[in-house]
């Protein structure tokens, strides 16, 4: 008979395009069963029959898998070395930026990038694509309502510039909402966005195995153009970013090493 687990994921996979077996195991099957234990599941046979025909156990489990936790300016000082090495560096090459945040969860990420951004470009210079698996947290990211909590890396003017405080919630102010442009992606299934200058994907590959995870680090690499950057998270180092024809740029930016040399 096969394992309950492995069938309960192929059933998840089936139903929602999420396929957890290229999630790392121990960490994920650890966070479900007990999700499951808690709501009084002795196998994942019975707990997926349950989730099937509630919605409330069906989204329940869906937060858990995706892990939504983000927050403006997550790592503060990498965020200071984007705005002034990363993005002046870009913007002395190229006109127009294409920028994309790979699972942006509830947007914090994105939005974090447009504040930078528009101090230092015109917004017709600029594209901003944010993108998660998780529609409910797109739903979030494109209403734009964070609480506090979420604003602890703001500074006093950075709220003042581009938030509105609505009680215990701050609303970010539409001209910086208007900037990015959100889409549901996979970024283990779905066809990756092109010719992008900046590629934020962040917080997300810890939870991927080493084979998703090096496929993932080439498909990255072609989305982006010659000399474009990869920023990841603090915990995301790629081991020999050659072998995936990247350079380290700083700690955490990965820059694409250009085939062509270019013409002067
Ligand atoms: C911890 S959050 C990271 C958010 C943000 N990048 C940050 O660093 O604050 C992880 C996000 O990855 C998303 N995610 C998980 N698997 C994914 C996949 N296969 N494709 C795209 N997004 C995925 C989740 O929905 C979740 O919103």
């Amino acid at each position: 008979m096969k394992d309950d687990y492995i069938t309960f994921t192929e059933n998840v996979h089936s139903k929602t395009g999420i396929n957890l077996s290229l999630y790392k195991e121990t960490q994920m099957k650890r966070r479900l069963t007990s999700l499951r234990d808690k709501r009084g599941f002795r196998t994942f046979f019975h707990y997926y029959k349950a989730a099937e025909e509630n919605e409330g156990l069906l989204e329940e489990l869906m937060n858990k898998i995706t892990i939504n936790v983000s927050e403006f300016y997550r790592n503060r000082q990498r965020f200071d070395v984007l705005e002034k090495k990363v993005i002046p560096h870009l913007l002395e090459k190229r006109g127009r930026l294409r920028i994309w945040s790979a699972a942006c969860s509830t947007g914090e990420e994105p939005y974090t990038l447009a504040m930078i951004l528009s101090r230092l470009a015109p917004s017709d210079r600029l594209e901003i694509i944010g993108t998660d698996i998780d529609p409910q947290a797109l739903a979030h990211a494109r209403e734009g309502l964070y609480h506090e909590r979420s604003l602890k890396e703001v500074s006093v003017e950075g709220k003042q510039a581009h938030f509105t405080k609505e009680g215990s919630f701050y609303r970010i102010d539409d001209d910086i909402r208007k900037r990015v442009k959100f889409k549901e992606h996979n970024l283990l299934a779905d066809e990756f966005p092109s010719r992008c200058d900046l590629i934020v994907c962040r917080n997300v590959m810890i939870y991927f195995t080493d084979e998703a995870k090096q496929e993932l680090y080439r498909n990255l690499n072609r989305a982006l153009v010659d000399d474009g950057i990869l920023f990841v998270g603090s915990t995301e180092q790629i081991f020999s970013p050659e072998h995936y024809n990247f350079k380290v740029f700083d700690t955490f930016f990965y820059q694409k090493i250009s085939l062509t040399p270019l013409m002067l």
